[in-house]
């Protein structure tokens, strides 16, 4: 791909104050090691309440703790010596005509990035201790209640932002995709945009995003919640941690994207397995399953970049075929547990629950409409929440960037502003559209390449660095020289 920006004198301000780049690897687990009702951190030696999308160890299991996933035979993720397991609810679509749902096609499996943030005053990082787990998001969670969309990161120093309770919420994103015009921000919506706004907008689907908390106590590997041992940072995934979790982790983010757009024009709903049709109720697992040591090795040293596992010395990339024939042995009670569809209820049957009440103590298979369990159905009692289409930022600052390609967006900042000015004029915009961040070091530009293999399947996403060659003049020409390919995001249009 190739760039080329004319822009006004002022406009460079905005490309010469580049982000400060921190290390980062995205680990590909791009096929799912099952879809099952298993879930040892919430329902050790029962059968979870609902489905879940699986990834990583095969030894993974109702039962699995630290040692059981490091003897699993293999891994779904592409590096062998991850034993990890990573795991979030399944997505399902409710045809209104029949009641019936089927599950949603996920694509490219599952990224994990572990992004390596220090703290501004320690810029140490510790590995995730043998036998550490943690849960991000709340299952029960039905209702969003900050403004929309998130005001700037910079202004999160104050209540109520400065608080878990926002950041959980504000750690969920549902990207809507549609790889003909410039990506959203990561962590821009955090909910599931209704059917007829996904049938609309998101011809790609709809990928899911969920940011880990990566602060540590530095004591306890696991909590009775699997959340209190840990904290978010202030700024979600960038920004310092409280000082109660002074020990700072790698930050992992998980995507992966479900193909919404398969069921344009078909009526019903999306709904999680969890039973819940907002998306507020996301979540994800993480069980830490690599050796300590060696993890600790692959943090300190595999900083290049790239985020490409290959530019790691340390990593083992195993074969697409290992990779994609790593199962894990479902419990005989499931065996049999039709978890694809068309079924008349989500696996096992979970509550739905339509909020904005929180949905703990739901009956299962019924509308929590109750007070007691968490109330109301959208339409009545809580309108279906909508936020349009926001360009991400594609420019590195030192507010959002993001690595590996995850457009940032900065709403309510002048930055996008400006950025936006920059790309579609060759004025130059007011000095007041102008962002002006730290001075920092030299510029760089961010962006994602689609490549499609047919009208909704991606075979790969590419993220491209380029350095921008600036040349001052009173209209400045900023040409990008041809894309370096950096690496590959959700691979070969892999469906399940
Ligand atoms: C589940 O319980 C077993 C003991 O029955 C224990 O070995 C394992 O670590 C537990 N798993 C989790 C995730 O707590
Ligand atoms: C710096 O961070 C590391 C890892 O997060 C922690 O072990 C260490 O105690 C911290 N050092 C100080 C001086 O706080
Ligand atoms: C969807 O539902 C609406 C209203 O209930 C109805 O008018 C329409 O015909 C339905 N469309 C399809 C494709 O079933
Ligand atoms: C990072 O990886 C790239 C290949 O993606 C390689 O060309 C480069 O030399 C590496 N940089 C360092 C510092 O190892
Ligand atoms: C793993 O599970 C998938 C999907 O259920 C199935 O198609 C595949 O044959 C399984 N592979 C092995 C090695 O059991
Ligand atoms: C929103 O959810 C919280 C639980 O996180 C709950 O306490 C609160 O009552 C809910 N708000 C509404 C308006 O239902």
């Amino acid at each position: 791909m190739r760039f080329t920006f004319k822009m006004g004198l002022q406009a460079l301000l905005v490309f010469l104050f580049s982000a400060h780049v921190s290390a980062f690897w995205r680990m590909p687990c791009r096929a799912r090691s099952g879809l099952a009702r298993i879930d040892p951190l919430v329902s050790n030696g029962t059968l979870s309440e609902h489905a879940h999308a699986l990834h990583g160890s095969s030894g993974f299991s109702t039962t699995a703790g630290y040692d059981a996933l490091i003897a699993g035979e293999c891994t779904s993720c592409e590096v062998s010596q991850d034993k990890s397991a990573y795991w979030t609810p399944a997505l399902y679509f409710q045809n209104s005509a029949t009641g019936e749902y089927t599950l949603v096609d996920q694509i490219g499996g599952m990224l994990a990035y572990y992004l390596l943030y220090p703290n501004s005053d320690n810029t140490t990082l510790s590995a995730f201790p043998a036998g550490f787990e943690m849960i991000s998001g709340d299952t029960n969670q039905r209702n969003f209640t900050y403004p929309v969309p998130d005001i700037q990161k910079s202004l999160w120093n104050v209540a109520p932002y400065n608080t878990q309770a926002f950041l959980r919420q504000a750690a969920l994103g549902f990207n809507c995709l549609n790889y003909a015009i410039t990506p959203e921000g990561s962590l821009y919506r955090h909910f599931l945009p209704d059917k007829s706004y996904l049938d609309a907008h998101c011809t790609d689907g709809v990928r899911f995003e969920l940011m880990f908390p990566s602060c540590w106590n530095g004591v306890d590997k696991t909590s009775v919640d699997k959340k209190s041992h840990v904290a978010f940072p202030s700024e979600v995934m960038t920004g310092d941690c409280p000082s109660d979790f002074p020990v700072r982790l790698p930050s992992l983010f998980y995507e992966t994207i479900w193909n919404t757009y398969e069921f344009a024009g078909i009526n019903g709903t999306f709904m999680l397995a969890n039973g819940d049709p907002t998306g507020f109720g996301y979540h994800g697992d993480f069980m830490m399953g690599w050796d300590e040591a060696f993890l600790q090795s692959a943090v300190d040293t595999c900083t290049n970049l790239s985020g490409q596992i290959e530019d790691c010395a340390l990593f083992t990339i195993q074969d697409s075929d290992v990779y994609s024939n790593c199962n894990v042995t479902l419990p005989s009670a499931l065996a049999h547990e039709n978890v694809v569809g068309a079924v008349t209820t989500l696996p096992g049957n979970p509550a739905i629950a339509y909020g904005p009440g929180y949905a703990s103590g739901a009956a299962a298979g019924g509308k929590s409409a109750t007070a007691t369990a968490g109330g109301g159905t959208i339409g009545t009692t809580q309108s279906a929440m909508t936020l349009s289409y926001s360009a991400g930022s594609s420019l590195a600052s030192t507010e959002s960037y993001m690595p590996g390609g995850i457009f940032a967006v900065s709403t309510g900042a002048s930055f996008s502003a400006a950025v936006e000015a920059v790309a579609t004029s060759t004025a130059a915009p007011s000095s007041s559209a102008i962002y002006s961040p730290p001075v920092a070091a030299a510029p760089s530009f961010f962006s994602t390449a689609y490549n499609t293999i047919s009208a909704n399947e991606v075979e790969e996403i590419l993220w491209v660095e380029e350095v921008v060659t600036v040349t001052q003049a009173e209209t400045a020409t900023v040409t990008v020289p041809a894309a370096r390919k950096r690496h590959l995001h959700h691979g070969h249009g892999r469906r399940f």
